[in-house]
């Protein structure tokens, strides 16, 4: 399994953007213009990261501004994490988040934020539960965690 940053990977854009389409309800276009920005390179995010197993991607996740809630102030967001079921509880999504958050870090950004509904696994990578956060359409609050500066 191999990390990689869509960044110095043009080549896998086009597939990143039609694999998160696939794993969430968010428009092709809205990935093709992230991850377009991000190739661009104008700016730290947005960033995008894929886990390629035998040239099949296995696992991704994203760094952007706002992960569609009310809190603007909270950001970047990590953001449309996801692993493949087959190669789940591999640590893949540690590897994932931990790789993102080392690579946010060299490019000036050492606090990161994301918002979930999950109540005990970003524990185990160091997040810390922040506050409920309403996201865009949904009438129940959400949790946004978020993951402090480390040493
Ligand atoms: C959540 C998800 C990304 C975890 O990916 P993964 O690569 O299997 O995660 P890791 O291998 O790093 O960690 C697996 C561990 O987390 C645990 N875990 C998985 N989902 C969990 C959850 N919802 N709550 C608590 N623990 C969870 C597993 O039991 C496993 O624990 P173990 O190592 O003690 O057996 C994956 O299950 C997934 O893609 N789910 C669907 C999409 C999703 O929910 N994404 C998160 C959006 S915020």
């Amino acid at each position: 399994m191999e990390i990689l940053k869509i960044r110095e990977h043009a080549e896998l854009a086009d597939k990143a953007a039609e694999w998160f389409h696939s794993k969430w309800n968010i428009p092709l276009e809205a990935y093709r213009e992230s991850i377009s920005e991000c190739l661009n390179g104008e700016s730290a995010v947005p960033q995008w990261y894929t886990a390629v197993v035998d040239c099949e991607i296995a696992g991704g996740l994203g760094v952007i501004e706002n992960d569609f809630h009310e809190r603007k102030d909270l950001t970047p967001n990590v953001c449309a994490v996801y692993v493949e079921k087959e190669y789940r509880c591999k640590g893949i999504a540690g590897e994932l988040l931990n790789y993102a958050c080392e690579d946010m870090k060299s490019l000036g950004i050492d606090t990161l934020y994301l918002v979930t509904g999950h109540t005990s696994f970003y524990e185990r990578y160091g997040w810390e539960f922040l506050c409920p956060v309403h996201c865009d359409g949904e009438n129940e609050p959400s949790r946004m965690y978020i993951l402090r500066p480390r040493g």
